[in-house]
């Protein structure tokens, strides 16, 4: 691995091989069935010392029951951030709720309607109007709408002569999906965090010396310093600004194409959606793309680590007792699919309540961006969804393919 190129790299790191690509390409198919039948004869499931939480009541308890079940990110929180602590990783303690307080009046909800709305509809209109009937979803309209527009938002550019999304979606892999701890990802990591760190701080140095005011989120930090907010230190900017770029833009390009693969299988569904996007009705296109994304959402399961001895789902016949230290995954993918809690949870319904999701988390932790997300999302794949005739590419390009939890390519055509 030479780390001292400037060609651009992957995002994606190279494909599993042998055993292990099998697995990674079956495990996934098999998943949903084997969460069926573990919600009908064993929801809350012990191997060794991990519980694996399958109902929708069982879920929302453990999410929503934080003082026993602590999230287990703070450790890489501190090797991406050089030692500092971020909401993300954080117990519900006075801190987390002053700094996720601070945040929101740096990242504002007026913002979405005002300017994020509008950059994501142009730049995504702007891509598929230039691809001319031969677009690479992932890639060349997900990937690249989601950082320039919210890399533009944060007041992050790319580091000069790197690629800001691979960095960031390397050091997301780590912090999220990397339960196994891969020293060659490892390898990687102790050389981007500190890039990372270094970028980001130099940034903030530059807009400083500038003395030029821009309202960004890092424009609106600096303001908050410079007017005497003791919260505001360079470690805290830094810290949150580099938390969001690997925390928030490697996410829609997993899952915004991952829909519109589910939407391809569902002719009905895709004419519905075409037919949403053609009537401008935002809310009802919103309805399919989620409803999409519940056939394929971000991953199976979020982890918790037990604080103390608890029960989950007490007083029912399937209460466990879960002793401290044990990892409780709850599955939030098989929630959604919870026939207890969802009418017809195999049938494809775009007008869902918003409780029969828990795409962005649930309780103290759940996504920052939820509402960001759940304006823009939708918008990413709009104006391709109003292009007449919009189909598969042919062959195998036309078909989603993943490399591990990551959405890699789908080509699609239209008219
Ligand atoms: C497709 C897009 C996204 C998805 C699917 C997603 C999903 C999630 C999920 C499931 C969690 C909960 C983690 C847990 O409970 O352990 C979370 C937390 C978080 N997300 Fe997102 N996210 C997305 C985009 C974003 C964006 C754009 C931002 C940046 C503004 C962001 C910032 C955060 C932060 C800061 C947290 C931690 C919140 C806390 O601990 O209180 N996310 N996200």
């Amino acid at each position: 691995m030479n780390m001292t190129t400037t060609a651009p790299q992957d995002p994606l790191r190279p494909p599993a091989t042998g055993l292990k690509a099998w697995l990674m390409a079956w495990l996934p198919k098999l998943i949903p069935f084997g969460f069926r039948v573990l919600r009908a004869v064993r929801p809350i499931v012990r191997f060794g010392n991990n519980f694996l939480v399958t109902r929708y009541d069982d879920v929302r308890e453990v999410f929503l029951n934080d003082q026993a079940f602590r999230v287990p990110w703070d450790t890489k929180v501190r090797i991406i951030t050089g030692g500092f602590p971020f909401i993300l990783g954080m117990d519900d303690t006075p801190t987390y709720r002053e700094d996720t307080a601070a945040l929101r009046t740096v990242v504002r909800y007026d913002d979405i309607p005002q300017r994020l709305v509008p950059a994501v509809s142009q730049l995504a209109e702007q891509i598929v109007a230039n691809a001319k009937g031969e677009l690479e979803v992932v890639d060349q309209l997900v990937r690249r709408v989601t950082f320039e527009v919210l890399g533009s938002y944060f007041g992050i550019p790319n580091p000069p002569g790197e690629d800001l999304r691979v960095w960031a979606t390397r050091l997301f892999e780590f912090q999220f999906v990397d339960s196994a701890n891969d020293p060659a990802l490892r390898f990687e990591v102790d050389v981007l965090a500190p890039r990372l760190r270094a970028h980001v701080q130099s940034v903030m140095d530059a807009r400083r010396s500038s003395g030029q005011e821009q309202d960004d989120v890092l424009g609106r930090c600096l303001k908050a310093q410079a007017a005497g907010d003791v919260r505001f230190t360079d470690d805290w900017i830094r810290v949150a600004l580099m938390s969001f770029v690997v925390g928030g833009p490697p996410q829609p390009p997993m899952v915004v194409p991952q829909a519109l693969e589910q939407l391809l299988r569902r002719p009905d569904a895709l004419v519905g959606a075409q037919q949403a996007a053609l009537a401008n009705d935002d809310t009802l296109l919103a309805g399919y793309v989620f409803e999409a994304m519940r056939f394929d959402p971000l991953g199976p399961a979020l982890p918790r680590v037990a604080t103390r001895p608890s029960v989950i789902a007490a007083g029912t016949s399937r209460a466990t007792s879960v002793p401290e230290g044990a990892t409780v995954l709850a599955a939030f993918s098989s929630a959604m699919m919870d026939e207890r809690r969802l009418a017809h949870p195999q049938s494809f319904n775009p007008r869902r309540l918003d409780h029969e999701y828990i795409h962005f988390g649930y309780g103290l932790h759940a996504c920052f961006g939820t509402q960001m997300n759940k304006a823009l999302l939708p918008l990413m794949l709009k104006p391709l969804l109003m292009r007449p005739n919009l189909r598969r590419a042919p062959g195998p390009a036309g078909v989603l393919s993943k490399r591990g939890a990551f959405a890699e390519r789908l080509r699609v055509n239209y008219d």
